[in-house]
């Protein structure tokens, strides 16, 4: 049987693709990718951004400061809402400590919170 010579050099091109190193080793392009070091140092900082970056991007997290009965809410919200398997209650207490000292409310709070109006020289 003879193939058209445009045929074979088609398919040899195509399996040199695939069995190439560089090609096939390439990771996936992803825009914006990010890992946890973006994050606030803390613990229990891999387990929440793993947890929590599995179905959206962090910035739906990092743009907003709340406490930690705040954050629970919002992990309440994730499980009924957005099916986000129910954590064990070890590991909800992880991603609670971690979100609640990383992003903490940053409006002014009477008797807590770490933030600071930047115009306004430290004390
Ligand atoms: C199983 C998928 C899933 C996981 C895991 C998940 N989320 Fe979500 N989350 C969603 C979806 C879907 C939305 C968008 C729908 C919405 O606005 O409610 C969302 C929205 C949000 C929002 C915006 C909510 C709003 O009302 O605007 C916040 C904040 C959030 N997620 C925080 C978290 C945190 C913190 C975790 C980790 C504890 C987490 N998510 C884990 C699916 C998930």
């Amino acid at each position: 049987m003879h193939l058209p010579r445009a045929l074979l050099v088609a398919l040899a091109v195509l399996a040199g693709a695939a069995t190439h190193p560089t090609l096939a080793q390439q990771p996936a392009f992803q825009p914006g990718a990010e890992t946890p070091e973006v994050w606030p140092a803390g613990p229990g900082r891999e387990e929440t951004f793993y947890q929590c970056t599995a179905c959206h991007a962090t910035g739906l997290i990092t743009r907003i400061g709340m406490t930690r009965a705040q954050w629970n809410d919002i992990i309440d919200q994730m499980v009924a809402k957005n099916a986000m398997p129910e954590p064990e209650a070890a590991d909800r207490k992880v991603y609670l400590d971690y979100l609640s000292a990383a992003f903490p409310p940053r409006a002014p709070q009477q008797g807590g919170g770490n933030w600071r109006n930047p115009f306004q020289p430290q004390r």
